[in-house]
């Protein structure tokens, strides 16, 4: 069976919950708070290996408690974590993440993430081959996105890009990866003709997701397949969840239209629970 391959960032994210938002230079009181394993890669590596077996995850921790606590949390959790690097004197990524009103607003410190690079990644890629899948997101280093982006295309590794957080990319990528992932918002700042276009320029290659609603996609004409609504607790992690599902599916050469559905369907349950990583669903729960 092929492989999931995640190559991106880890972190632990320290979350508070409020009512109240401050302004600058003011100082409001919240309602609770805790810290919990996070950071797009390991969340999307974690979705994915709660859905099937060989999930591997190519990251960078710090030699630090939490980076004991991230390797600890992927093992517990089916991913294979040979690859993930401890980086000497340096810490582990965190992420601040504030819940206000059913959303959140977060501030990502990469920290060890920046240490994802070509150099430390490409040579671990030599495990894997053609037919495996690699997941990627925006909190590594952009280089190491178009160089894993390049290897891959020479060995017949198809990727899934998860372009989260927005930053502009070279139209060189996305010609190049088989599929990327934006939501809405990301979408519209990636593509300037506008999300309709693009959808049509890019045909079943751009999935475009539309949290509760579902995601689109073009084949030809404009699909949407529409998602599942669950009581929401914490929206955190729900794209990831949605990518890592959306990666198990494609692996399992679902057609794209039923992935995409499997996807939605995963990320309608991790919006349930609280924490990014709390309500990813299992197998059985989806079957
Ligand atoms: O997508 C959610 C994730 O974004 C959080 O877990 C946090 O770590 C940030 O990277």
């Amino acid at each position: 069976m092929e492989n999931i391959v995640v190559i991106g960032s880890s972190s632990i994210d320290l979350v508070v919950k409020t009512d109240v938002l401050p302004q600058a230079g003011e100082t409001v009181m919240g309602n609770s708070f805790f810290t919990t394993t996070g950071g797009k890669g390991a969340n999307q590596a974690v979705a994915a290996a709660r859905l099937s077996n060989k999930v591997y995850m190519i990251g960078a921790v710090g030699d630090d408690k939490n980076g004991k606590q991230i390797i600890e949390n992927l093992e517990q959790n089916n991913v294979d974590t040979t690859f993930m690097d401890k980086i000497e004197n340096e810490t582990s990524g965190t992420a601040h993440i504030t819940l206000f009103e059913d959303d959140n607003r977060i501030i990502v410190v990469p920290a060890a993430n920046n240490h994802v690079t070509p150099e430390k990644v490409l040579p671990k890629l030599e495990r894997f081959g053609a037919g495996d899948i690699i997941l990627m997101q925006h909190e590594i280093p952009e280089h190491t996105i178009k160089e894993v982006t390049d290897y891959a295309v020479k060995h017949d590794m198809k990727v899934i890009l998860n372009p989260a957080p927005y930053r502009n990319i070279d139209k060189e990528i996305i010609d190049k990866v088989t599929w990327i992932t934006p939501n809405e918002s990301e979408s519209e700042l990636l593509f300037e003709n506008g999300v309709d276009e693009a959808l049509k320029a890019y045909p079943r290659k751009l999935i475009v997701t539309k949290g509760a609603a579902g995601a689109m996609f073009y084949n030809d004409s404009q699909q949407l397949v529409k998602g599942y609504k669950k009581k929401v607790v914490d929206t955190t992690g729900a794209g990831d969840t949605f990518n890592g599902a959306l990666a198990v599916a494609l692996i399992e050469n679902k057609p794209l239209e039923e992935a995409v559905d499997f996807a939605n369907l995963a990320g309608s349950f991790s919006v349930t629970g609280l924490g990014a990583q709390g309500a990813m669903p299992y197998r059985k729960e989806l079957d």
